[in-house]
């Protein structure tokens, strides 16, 4: 089977930190693009002369020319300036706008038979303008959201239950913003309702409920605590990481279920907007998207959260985007 082609569109910190994980992974040979001439090229060479004591064998190739990105198997998008500490995603809005409409005419030219991941931010809006400007079918184009958030929901219970972060599953639905929706219900250790856990801690039910109530708020900012703390950009490392595990399943067909931005013809009630919801990703991209039943409280908060990527989609029409 030939090597599959992946390419990485902005090579700043999260296109720098995938190019690692997909050389160090084996995952495919990669192409990391940006305007920005001879960065790439500087952290290709860099990661491909790690590649004798990593123990990789894998084309890393560093470009400012969108020719080499032709016939990508697969395409993440990274490009846009990151959040600085007082900004909110939406802040980011009119200038990544204006790259990723560059960006999605660029991957239609060179990449047409690609499935393409968006990292870039506000991403539920940047997913639809790349669907918009591309014309790609729906299942092709993604963003990587719940992954991240879910992770981050995931780690605060673990370490407020003293228990391996590898079993806990966690559950976050809705747009990648303060209205995000970490789904408690759905959420286990091994299987055990995280509730059920946390009462038996605490024996108290209203601190129980306290203590969640702590850690959905904190995963909702998740994303600005890291920008405060790094001060000159946002968190890189881990969207990175969350991309991979999308990537992966792609490209070798897992079809794992994750919780990812994909587009919604009907389901949730939702039509022609791309939201947060659990998915099947193989081969062909989003291959399911699957529904939960919902009570009418976690319907109305999905619903919020709707709401906003929606008015995000109409900001962006008005800027005539
Ligand atoms: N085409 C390609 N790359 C571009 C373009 C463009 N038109 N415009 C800017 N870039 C590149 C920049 O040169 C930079 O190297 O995008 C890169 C972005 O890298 P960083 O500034 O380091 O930002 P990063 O932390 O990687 O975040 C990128 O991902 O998580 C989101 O909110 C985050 O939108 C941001 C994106």
């Amino acid at each position: 089977m030939p090597r599959k082609k992946i390419s990485i569109i902005g090579g700043g910190q999260v296109g720098g930190v995938l190019t690692q994980l997909i050389a160090q992974k084996q995952l495919g040979d990669v192409v990391l693009f940006d305007i920005v001439e001879d960065m790439p090229q500087g952290k290709c060479l860099d990661i491909a002369e790690a590649s004798r004591v990593d123990g990789f064998d894998i084309k890393v190739t560093g470009t400012n020319d969108y020719k080499d990105v032709d016939g990508s198997d697969l395409v993440i998008i990274t490009a846009g300036l990151p959040r600085k500490p007082g900004m909110s995603r939406d802040d980011l809005l009119t200038t990544n706008a204006q790259i990723m409409k560059t960006v999605a005419e660029n991957v239609k030219k060179h990449a047409p038979n690609s499935i393409v991941i968006v990292i870039s931010n506000p991403l539920d809006a940047m997913v639809t303008l790349f669907k918009n400007v591309s014309g790609f079918k729906t299942n092709k184009v993604m963003g990587q959201a719940g992954v991240l958030d879910s992770s981050r929901f995931a780690t605060f219970i673990a370490w407020e239950l003293g228990v391996s972060v590898k079993d806990v599953n966690a559950m976050v639905l809705g747009g990648h913003g303060d209205t995000m929706v970490p789904l408690v219900r759905y959420t286990n250790v091994f299987g055990m309702p995280v509730m059920e856990l946390l009462e038996r801690k605490y024996k108290d039910k209203a601190k129980a409920e306290e203590v969640m109530k702590a850690m959905v708020e904190r995963t909702k900012m998740a994303g600005g605590e890291v920008v405060k703390l790094l001060k000159t950009g946002s968190a890189f490392y881990s969207p990175a990481s969350s991309s991979i595990a999308m990537a992966q399943s792609i490209l070798f067909d897992e079809k794992r279920v994750f919780p990812v931005c994909a587009y919604l013809d009907g389901e949730y009630g939702v039509k022609g907007y791309f939201v947060g919801v659990p998915a099947v990703l193989g081969a062909n991209g989003v291959e399911k998207v699957l529904e939960l039943s919902l009570s009418d409280e976690e319907k109305a908060l999905l619903d919020n959260s709707v709401n906003a990527v929606k008015s995000l989609v109409e900001d962006m029409k008005r800027l005539g985007l």
